[in-house]
């Protein structure tokens, strides 16, 4: 499959990072179909896209008219048969290996042969969620970040039995999302998760600790290293779910050094997960 026979591109999950890459795909000008497993899921979606392109049409990113022509391009959908005639599927479910393997079971069933089938994973494993299609040479993964609409850089990630073809054409299809990519091998974490968990789990221990206050913890991250957000910030950001899923994962791929803080631990348990819930390390509104 080359970059100019995708039209029309599937993306199962309308959450945050679904309804994003739905949003970057559809402003790049492909149709896209953006399937949840109900309808309240999707139309949740759907707000995000419309109070992310209003954000862009207000900063002069995009005009009105690019906007609402970007809108218009994405149907909604519960049926996983709509999604049959996709050209490539990005999959932005849960950081579950049985709902992702699920989730491949079924598009090998629905979409033709051809379909280039990516998985949004941020740490679990390609080469076992592309076990369950019959031909896992057309399974990449393309890895974006949060928030997708307004973060340039995508991983590409390469399962052990990734074609080379379906390589270029993640690389080619990111590029015309208007995003720079890079090549991570199938390993835990790959690059970004890898790197930025233990991070984050390290300002979560050097808070839980005594070192500083929340605060000062970010504000010594951002203004000592001049990232945009600080651990526990950030942390809020992804998600304390996402980031407490993403650090375990790689605790028991790759030993103790991956080992959550206690504290993140509790405040999942307690169901203070960040911005999401009004509650983190942070209140909001
Ligand atoms: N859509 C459109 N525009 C958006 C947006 C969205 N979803 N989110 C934020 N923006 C816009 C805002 O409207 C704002 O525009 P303005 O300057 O005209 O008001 C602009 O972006 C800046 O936003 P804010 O003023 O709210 O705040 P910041 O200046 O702090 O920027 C940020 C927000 C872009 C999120 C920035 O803080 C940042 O880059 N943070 C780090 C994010 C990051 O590291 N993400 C990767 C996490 S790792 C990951 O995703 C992997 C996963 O697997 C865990």
């Amino acid at each position: 499959m080359e970059l100019d026979e995708i039209d029309t591109v599937g993306v199962v999950g309308a959450g945050t990072m679904g309804n994003g890459i739905a949003q970057v795909a559809a402003t790049a000008g492909y149709d896209v179909v953006m399937r949840d497993v109900e309808q309240r899921f999707v139309s949740a979606g759907f707000e995000d896209i419309d109070d992310s392109l209003d954000r862009l049409v207000a900063r002069d990113e995009l005009t009105r008219e690019e906007a609402d022509r970007a809108r218009g391009r994405i149907d909604g959908t519960t049926d996983v048969d709509d999604l049959a005639d996709c050209d490539l599927v990005v999959e932005a479910v849960t950081e579950d290996m049985d709902v992702k393997q699920s989730v491949f079971t079924d598009l090998a069933e629905t979409c033709g042969p051809e379909t280039v089938l990516a998985t949004n994973t941020s740490t679990l494993s390609i080469t076992t969620i592309a076990g369950v299609v019959e031909d896992p040479e057309r399974v990449l993964g393309l890895h974006f970040m949060n928030p997708v609409p307004v973060m340039k850089g995508v991983e590409v990630v390469v399962g052990e039995k990734t074609g080379e073809e379906t390589l270029a054409l993640g690389h080619a299809f990111a590029e015309d999302l208007e995003k720079e990519t890079w090549e991570a091998d199938d390993k835990p974490g790959f690059v970004v998760n890898r790197i930025l968990m233990p991070w984050i789990n390290e300002g979560i221990r050097a808070y839980d600790e005594g070192v500083a206050e929340e605060a000062d913890i970010d504000r010594g991250m951002t203004l000592g290293t001049n990232v945009p957000m600080g651990p526990l910030e950030l942390a809020d950001h992804i998600g304390l779910d996402v980031v407490l899923d993403a650090s375990e994962t790689l605790h028991e791929e790759l030993g103790d050094r991956y080992q959550p803080a206690y504290l993140l631990k509790r405040k999942v348990a307690a169901g203070d997960l960040g911005k999401k819930t009004g509650a983190g390390f942070y209140e909001y509104d």
